[in-house]
């Protein structure tokens, strides 16, 4: 007998990244091969054509596992009993334009949909922030949410598995190894030029790959800042910030938190308090995803290298969060 569908929920449908995603979604990449899906699809008043355009492409696709898609410019529409939320929707960064400037702009979109998806998604639904910066548009959804009630606020995750998978891929190229040896990777923080990719635990085929590179210049002075820079690098050779990478990453995100892994993955989730980060801050840590859920890996030993790199991209974090509080 074939699943019930779950309901997806896309913000920002029309863009870049939304086509990179959608069709990725209803062919089963997200949910599994055996899940069906309906779509439901947020994007601006002015974007609403776009929009359809994507459903009639959707449509000539005919995938088995689509069961339905609707288009809307309104919140509560597009989250109504929502299984899973994907806020995509935002400004993106253009070239030249700081990070910073992106806060103010972007956080009234995230608290009208915090409590919206609060309203009306599924009780235990599972949210999903892109839009940069998305670990504080996580945060502001995830504060709009709690007023409300009904959802459960570790559920309002950012997104640092792009963060993981290009940290993963410089490691393989350092070390001459392929992806899938390479296990136990964290990146902290949040998802900025400041972020932690932390290869202290890494193994590449059970052995250390800290001991197989042995360069501490290297990953200060090159790998970190190409990991850290990498969306920047994006944008100035593509004329627009990572899209397929960026739809990559949200899909391996949801992936592993609906139908578990068996390596530690990056997710920004909101602090328990683990390793000294304060509780609700939404920070890339280490997790393991099990039966529908996850759990912040704890008992890492946190050297004093790797402690004020944590603490600096905590730093950026905190401003952020001091930026918004006016308008939580
Ligand atoms: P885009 O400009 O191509 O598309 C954005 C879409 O969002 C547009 O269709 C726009 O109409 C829509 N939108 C804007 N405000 C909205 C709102 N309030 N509700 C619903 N839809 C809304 O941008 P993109 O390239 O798809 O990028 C989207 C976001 O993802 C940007 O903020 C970008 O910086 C971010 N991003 C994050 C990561 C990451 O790793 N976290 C990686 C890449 C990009
Ligand atoms: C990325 O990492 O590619 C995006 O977050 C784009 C950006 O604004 O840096």
């Amino acid at each position: 007998m074939s699943k019930a569908p779950l309901r997806v929920a896309v913000t920002g449908a029309a863009g870049q990244i939304g086509y990179s995603l959608l069709f990725r979604i209803a062919a089963g990449d997200m949910l599994g091969k055996d899940q069906p899906v309906i779509l439901q699809l947020l994007d601006l008043p002015q974007a609403q054509q776009a929009v359809k355009g994507v459903m009639m492409e959707l449509d000539d696709c005919a995938f088995p596992l689509l069961a339905g898609a609707v288009a809307t410019d309104d919140p509560n529409v597009a989250f109504k009993d929502a299984d899973v939320c994907l806020l995509v929707g935002a400004r993106p960064r253009s070239k030249g334009m700081e990070r910073a400037d992106l806060l103010t702009a972007n956080g009234a979109i995230f608290t009208v949909q915090g409590k919206a998806i609060a309203e009306n998604a599924k009780e235990d639904v599972k949210v999903l922030v892109v839009g940069n910066p998305c670990n504080t548009n996580a945060y502001i959804a995830r504060a709009a949410a709690i007023k409300v009630g009904r959802t459960n606020p570790a559920n309002y995750h950012g997104m640092l598995r792009l963060d993981h998978n290009r940290a993963l891929s410089q490691l393989a190229a350092k070390t001459g190894k392929p992806v899938a040896a390479l296990k136990q990777l964290v990146v902290w923080g949040n998802h900025s030029p400041s972020m932690y990719a932390d290869y202290r635990f890494t193994t590449a085929d059970g052995a250390s790959v800290k001991a197989l590179i042995n360069d501490p210049v290297w990953n200060n002075d090159v790998f970190l800042p190409t990991v850290g820079k990498r969306g920047a690098a994006i944008i100035e050779a593509r004329g627009l910030s990572s899209a397929a990478s960026a739809a990559n990453a949200a899909i391996d995100h949801v992936h592993d938190w609906v139908l578990g892994s068996d390596d530690w993955v990056t997710m920004g989730v909101p602090s328990d308090g683990s390793y000294g980060i304060p509780e609700g801050v939404v920070f890339g840590f280490p997790c393991c995803c099990r039966n529908g859920g996850y759990e912040i890996i704890k008992g890492l030993e946190i050297d004093d290298y790797s402690r004020g790199k944590i603490d600096l991209t905590l730093k950026e974090l905190e401003e952020e969060r001091a930026a918004v509080a006016s308008m939580l």
